[in-house]
């Protein structure tokens, strides 16, 4: 099975790095990140995009405004059979097609937990025939969804796709407040770190809904709530649909 992957950044590495078994060949304009993929994979990084073979998967990695420069340079290099795996958020099967020709595309909303194997695939499978193979890539570093349309994937991206940078902020501005207590950059690292894992553990063993859990550590006037009042007093759960609407906004920015 060759797999060839174009545009190696953080969410690329973050997969592909996890699937044994394909024959891999690399490209990125650079050609660092491309070879550091190859690399881990004892595959072959390339300098060149004419000079990539004829592959089954092609694992498209840059970003979305990268990738009609791409598909200019490579679009007659296609075999229009190749199973095309977009990673790209907000970029349509209508667009994937159109600049590449391509007849079998796959998008795929992934996230950056792939990494330590803990990531979120949401797949969208249009006119491929053998979807558990590409399924099973994905499921080498994390849960998959499989989504019955286009629409979904685009719906969740602002959820999955980002999610985790939302977690990284609260983890910024909660150690932000401790080191202010007397404890150092490390320690108030370590404390929000650590709150967060178990807390993800839980909620993810638990068979209990978030609000049943929220409500365990929320005891009657206690300082929990006093936090949580004050939190939804200043509008939280208005201020997450209007960020989540700016969000959905750009996804059709860039769907054009
Ligand atoms: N990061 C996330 O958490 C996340 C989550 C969900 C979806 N996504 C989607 O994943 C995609 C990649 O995001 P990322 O954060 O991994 O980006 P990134 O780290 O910036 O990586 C982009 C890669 O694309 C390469 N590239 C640039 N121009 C190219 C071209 N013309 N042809 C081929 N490759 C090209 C870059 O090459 P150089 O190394 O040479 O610069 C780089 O390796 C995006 O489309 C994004 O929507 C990302």
């Amino acid at each position: 099975m060759k797999m060839a992957v174009v545009g190696c950044g953080n969410l690329a590495t973050a997969v592909i790095s996890k699937i044994d078994g394909v024959d891999l060949h690399t490209y990125t304009p650079s050609f660092t990140r491309a070879e550091e993929l190859a690399r881990l994979k004892s595959g072959k990084a390339y300098r060149d995009l004419k000079d990539l073979p004829k592959v089954d998967y092609l694992v498209l990695g840059m970003k979305p405004q990268q990738f009609e420069e791409f598909a200019f340079g490579f679009k007659d290099q296609l075999d229009k059979e190749t199973i095309v795996i977009s990673l790209l958020a907000g970029t349509s099967v209508k667009t994937i097609r159109k600049h590449l020709g391509s007849k079998r595309i796959v998008r795929v909303m992934s996230n950056t937990p792939a990494l330590v194997g803990e990531g979120l695939h949401a797949l969208y499978f249009d006119n491929v025939e053998n979807t558990e193979t590409v399924e099973g890539f994905f499921k080498t570093s994390g849960k998959t969804i499989v989504v019955g349309s286009e629409e979904k994937i685009d719906a969740i991206t602002c959820f999955s796709g980002s999610g985790p940078a939302y977690v990284f902020e609260l983890a910024r501005v909660l150690t932000n407040e401790l080191e202010g207590r007397g404890f150092s950059q490390e320690e108030a690292e370590a404390v929000i770190k650590q709150t967060i894992l178990g807390s993800s553990i839980l909620m993810s063993k638990s068979e209990s809904s978030p609000l049943e859990l929220r409500s365990q550590v929320t005891s009657k006037n206690g300082v929990t709530e006093k936090v949580l009042g004050s939190i939804e007093a200043d509008g939280f759960e208005a201020l997450w649909k209007k960020a989540i609407l700016a969000g959905d906004q750009r996804i059709n920015e860039l769907k054009g």
